[in-house]
């Protein structure tokens, strides 16, 4: 049985062994990153309505925010902060189970609903290097359909994350909305061309403690793939960073503020008005640090592309319309070697055709 570097450290004293140490040009290169002061904190109490001059404050924030760094914190979101504690204290328990019982979840398999691994890269001349995390990942909705699918212990795992995710439906609704007004759009137009029966998913991270988290990293630099992310980070630990005009920022958790970030499908939607950002999770000498992603993704025959609406001689497609299968499809094939998205750009030439041809029809 595969080991993943939590395992090993139930077992024995961790050590990163070659199995977990990148080539040197891969590495975080951590004296360079840079504090995130800048990245925005939205109160989802803001004055929120539209006054017929324009959006209202709260939109034009998020919309900014959405534009300049498709990363940002929310205040004030609704969910309780006693349910934000009591899910975490699960995920947690849930990573301080022997390793036997956490085994039976282990797979291989990205066609399986409820599972445990660990991220990789290959690397050429090297082959696969694991990452210092481990991670659980299942649906968080319809919670009918995968409840009984979930682990009974820790015992209360499956009524809090049952209740954990009412609240962030509920969350995601009201940021699917924001971000469609922010792009000028019906509130429920983002929403509806991610499509009905969503993927919705969840990933907890698990990051042991590291003994040296220059050679590592807790998970590669990557873009979500779906529409958007909410996650819960436990405060005090930091590992989430960005990339801004090239320079990696820490993501410093924020006391009681869930992390947003656009993913690839709000990106080809908007025509890449609003962006999906490249992040990463590096790991900590001291402290463990467990994150909670909840994912939001359109389902395998939705077809995503540039809203029309949002297209314009100005403004030309930048992506062809393609099936989610498709964009999971190539997903699977790159294995994490380049940003997916740009297998689905539109060569320039091609762009300005669109729009020409749009006008003759008209
Ligand atoms: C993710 C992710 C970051 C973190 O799960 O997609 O980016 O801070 N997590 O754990
Ligand atoms: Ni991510």
């Amino acid at each position: 049985m595969e080991m993943t570097p939590y395992q090993l450290a139930n077992n024995t004293p961790l050590t990163l062994t070659p199995k977990f140490t990148l080539p040197k040009a891969e590495r975080p290169n951590l004296s360079e990153v840079l504090p995130s002061d800048s990245i925005p904190i939205i109160d989802l109490n803001d004055h929120d309505i539209d006054d017929g001059q324009g959006p209202s404050p709260l939109v034009s924030k998020i919309s900014q925010a959405c534009e300049e760094y498709g990363f940002f914190h929310i205040i004030n979101h609704g969910v309780p902060k006693e349910l934000c504690q009591k899910v975490l204290v699960v995920a947690s328990e849930f990573f301080q189970l022997p390793p036997e019982e956490r085994a039976q979840y282990l797979s291989k398999d990205h066609r399986k609903q409820v599972k445990v691994f660990s991220y990789y890269r290959k690397y050429e001349g090297i082959g696969k290097v694991t990452m210092w995390s481990e991670t659980f990942s299942h649906p968080w909705h319809p919670t009918e359909d995968f409840t009984h699918l979930l682990p009974t212990n820790p015992p209360q795992y499956r009524e809090v994350f049952a209740e954990y995710a009412r609240a962030i439906g509920v969350l995601f609704d009201r940021l699917l909305s924001l971000i469609s007004r922010g792009l000028g759009l019906d509130e429920d137009c983002l929403k509806r061309r991610i499509g009905e029966k969503p993927g919705l998913n969840t990933q907890a991270n698990y990051y042991p403690v590291c003994p040296d988290p220059e050679l590592t990293m807790g998970l590669p630099d990557h873009n979500d793939l779906g529409s958007i992310t909410v996650l819960l980070q436990v405060e005090g630990v930091t590992g989430l960073q960005v990339i801004k005009d090239g320079k990696w920022l820490t993501v410093d958790p924020v006391p009681d503020a869930f992390v947003i970030n656009l993913a690839d499908q709000t990106q080809v939607l908007s025509n890449g008005k609003f962006k999906s950002v490249r992040h990463r999770a590096v790991t900590n000498k001291l402290l463990p640090r467990l994150s909670l992603g909840m994912f939001y993704n359109p389902n395998y025959d939705t077809v995503i592309g540039p809203i029309e609406d949002l297209i314009d001689e100005k403004h030309p497609p930048k992506y062809r319309k393609y099936s989610f299968k498709e964009y999971m499809e190539e997903f699977y094939r790159q294995e994490g070697k380049r940003r997916v998205i740009e297998a689905f750009e539109l060569p320039r030439t091609l762009r300005t055709c669109f729009c020409f041809l749009k006008n003759k029809i008209k």
